[in-house]
């Protein structure tokens, strides 16, 4: 693999009921062992990253969700090469703790350790735990300043910080991180965008469509190189791939008919506030139709759904327009990230070679 490649994670399966919200047989599951086969299927595969989520209860029936930091030592722990992120939560979790938890994982595991700060959409789950509900533009400046503390621990001596949200006099973590752990984030809102072309290493949007993925990356590549500031990006996508178009688009039209039509709705009406609450109005799910959110980050729209060789050329179509990584969730999850990794995954490295060769002869 070179440099330059297109990156592949999946969605750690650590929440139940899948990936999507829907009454079709899904061939998944949230405990452990299936957790641990996946990420060895995944590594070998061809996977580099896998993320996993943080619930603390269930907003669309996913019933059980173990813990983000817990589960992502774990996977790390029964693979070599696989990097895994683990997601947090700014309010739950202070800064000093999961900077201090994440470099002894870091050491335990040879640096294979990232987090995703996400912002938190759903309400109920922290009035459920007795956590403050900042509003929209609040959740980013918090974990804004989340980020900057974090980054500010593990990379210095006596670091001092006086923000609205965190204080640090002289604090000195030992042992530090075998190597700066990177930081993702989830969200697509302004607040977001703007966060990650100040903030983060790797900025995380819902599935969208080539142009409207286009039109996030250029944005916050401006802004970015305004900021003096490198920002990657990676994008949802619910992968359906098989054999013939016509199965692949038949899976899709089965996990819609058998959507658990309550659930979708419920979730809809919690993340259409939160995207709503956004000062512009354009949060992640602002423009998502009850089809989209049966899979609940947007991951039909980026229709990487057909045979392998189409999946590749929409893969490097994404590529083209500055996405550096995908992010995959799957029906059946051990056997299509098999799958992906015998069929399509070499089809991308061959159609990403051909454009080198191209480039370089031109
Ligand atoms: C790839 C990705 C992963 C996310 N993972 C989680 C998660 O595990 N837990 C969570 O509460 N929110 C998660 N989020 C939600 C975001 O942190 C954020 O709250 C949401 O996208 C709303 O953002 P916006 O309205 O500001 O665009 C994720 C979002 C994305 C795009």
């Amino acid at each position: 693999m070179s440099q330059n490649d297109i990156k592949f994670a999946y969605w750690v399966p650590n929440v139940s009921g899948g990936l999507v919200v829907s009454k079709i047989e899904q061939r998944t599951h949230w405990d452990i062992d299936y957790n641990r086969k996946l990420a060895q299927i995944a590594e070998n595969a061809g996977f580099e990253y896998a993320l996993s989520q943080i619930r603390f209860t269930a907003g669309y029936g996913a019933e059980y969700q173990h813990e983000s930091v817990a589960i992502s030592h774990a996977l790390l722990a029964s693979t070599d090469k696989l990097r895994v992120i683990a997601a947090i939560l700014p309010g739950p979790w202070h800064p000093a703790v999961l900077a201090k938890q994440i470099s002894t994982i870091s050491h335990l595991t040879n640096g294979r350790i990232a987090v995703n700060i996400v912002s938190g959409w759903f309400r109920g789950e922290f009035t459920a735990i007795g956590e403050q509900w900042l509003e929209h533009d609040e959740r980013y400046r918090r974990s804004e300043e989340f980020i900057d503390v974090l980054r500010g621990i593990w990379t210095q001596d006596d670091f001092t910080y006086k923000g609205d949200f965190y204080r640090f006099h002289n604090y000195s973590l030992k042992p530090k991180p075998l190597q700066t752990p990177e930081i993702f984030q989830g969200g697509s809102s302004r607040a977001a965008r703007d966060m990650a072309s100040r903030a983060s290493d790797w900025y995380f949007t819902n599935g969208n469509t080539v142009e409207g993925i286009k039109a996030q990356v250029d944005d916050i590549r401006a802004k970015a190189a305004a900021n003096n500031h490198q920002v990657k990006v990676g994008v949802n996508a619910f992968i359906i791939a098989r054999d013939t178009e016509e199965e692949a688009k038949a899976v899709l039209a089965e996990i819609i008919a058998k959507a658990d039509f309550d659930a979708v709705n419920a979730f809809g009406h919690e993340v259409k506030q939160a995207g709503a609450a956004s000062p512009e109005g354009d949060g992640n799910w602002a423009k998502s139709t009850f089809e989209d959110l049966v899979q609940y980050n947007d991951g039909f729209k980026t229709n990487l759904i057909g045979t392998p060789q189409q999946i590749a050329e929409r893969i490097v179509a994404l590529k083209d327009v500055g996405v550096d990584l995908i992010l995959s969730g799957f029906l059946h999850f051990q056997e299509e990230v098999a799958y992906f990794g015998e069929k399509v995954l070499p089809l991308v490295r061959e159609l990403e070679a051909q454009r080198a060769a191209a480039k370089a002869a031109a």
